[in-house]
């Protein structure tokens, strides 16, 4: 194992140490804790744009566009963005819990297949269900916040657990977003890659460029080149042939839903990465935080897959028609594990 030397980047967990990977963390509060701030994804990596959100139409429009984006990631904003818009919708008390209840309902709607969004705005729900009505801001702004700080901590337990998998000199192909700009905290996919750089290891990440909004390309290599960790982003269509050379030791993928059967949903491609490395024998773990195992989802079938417009593959001829499906499903039977906060675990979930 090397040693690391002075200069390079420091450990970066548990939370307070951003500052080598991300300017400000992808989702968090502001300053005075009346808006949603998020580091605005759409525009990276020219240029490193926080943006303050207070009303749930700001709020769900930052969901859709990408803006925030990521499983864990959306699911924070979604619980920090309720309480914020909450507050500030111009309503008496007695109108509150209406309104909670058409804002839930929206912005669960925003996005479909990771199911983290609704599990985060349904446990705000659960909340207000419990406090009187001149308790319900500062009841629904504890459960945002509890939220997010579990995430920070199933981030840094993912690390943990998946560290292992790992070795000097490590090669890991990903595929999209699943580390520090997609979670509140330091990544699920790249958690472990994170930790066994902060533990002196030398890794080496392969980012497949992820068409068409270019995840890998844009944001995962981005956070990677911040923390000082080499990575190399290739076309989609190169991962087959990249693991075909023997030049991967594992795949590592993030989650945007997990069946109670195994079932991967996660950002499209990622099914074609697990057949290929199947194919040659490379294996494909899945690090998600408990939150993204659905056990109410039987199988990969039941998952609603996201479609987005086709103005995502312009520029096209006229009359070509598209298919732009934003998820996929990888089946169980791919995946050599799933690395969760609570150790690295396979289907059924029981513990
Ligand atoms: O459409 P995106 O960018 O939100 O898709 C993100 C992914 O597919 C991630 O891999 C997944 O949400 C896990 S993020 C920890």
């Amino acid at each position: 194992m090397r040693g690391r030397r002075s200069g390079e980047s420091p450990a970066i967990y548990p939370e307070g140490s951003f500052s080598r990977v991300l300017p400000v963390p992808a989702v968090h509060w502001s300053d005075d804790r009346r808006a949603l701030r998020i580091l605005d994804q759409r525009r990276l990596p020219e240029a490193e744009v926080v943006r303050d959100l207070v009303t749930v139409d700001e709020i769900i429009d930052a969901i859709r566009a990408l803006a925030v984006r990521g499983a864990p990631a959306i699911g924070v904003a979604a619980a920090i963005g309720l309480a914020v818009a909450l507050r500030h919708a111009a309503v008496d008390a007695d109108a509150r819990r209406g309104i909670l209840a058409a804002y839930a309902t929206r912005l669960i709607a925003a996005r479909p297949t990771a199911v983290n969004l609704a599990w985060a705005v349904r446990r705000l729900e659960g909340r207000a269900a419990q406090v009187p009505d001149d308790a319900l801001l500062e009841a629904l702004d504890a459960e945002a916040e509890a939220i997010r700080a579990e995430d920070v901590a199933m981030c840094a337990a993912i690390g943990a657990h998946g560290v292992p998998l790992l070795h000097d000199g490590c090669r890991v192909l990903t595929h999209c977003n699943a580390g520090a700009l997609a979670t509140a905290g330091i990544g699920t996919a790249l958690a472990p890659v994170y930790a066994a750089h902060a533990a002196g290891q030398r890794v080496h990440v392969f980012a497949d460029e992820t068409r068409p909004l270019r995840q890998g390309a844009r944001l995962t290599a981005w956070e990677l080149t911040r923390a000082g960790i080499p990575v190399q982003v290739l076309p989609d269509g190169a991962a087959a042939s990249l693991l075909a050379q023997g030049r991967v030791d594992l795949v590592l993928v993030g989650a945007d839903r997990i069946a109670a059967n195994g079932d991967v949903a996660n950002k499209v491609g990622t099914y074609g990465v697990a057949l290929a490395a199947r194919a040659h024998g490379v294996p494909l773990y899945v690090a998600a935080p408990w939150s993204t195992i659905d056990p109410a989802t039987t199988s990969g079938a039941d998952i609603t897959i996201e479609h987005r417009g086709a103005e995502e593959l312009a520029p096209l001829p006229p009359g070509a028609g598209v298919w732009n499906p934003a998820f996929d499903v990888t089946p169980a039977a791919l995946v050599a594990g799933y690395i969760t906060d609570r150790g690295l675990v396979s289907p059924p979930f029981t513990i």
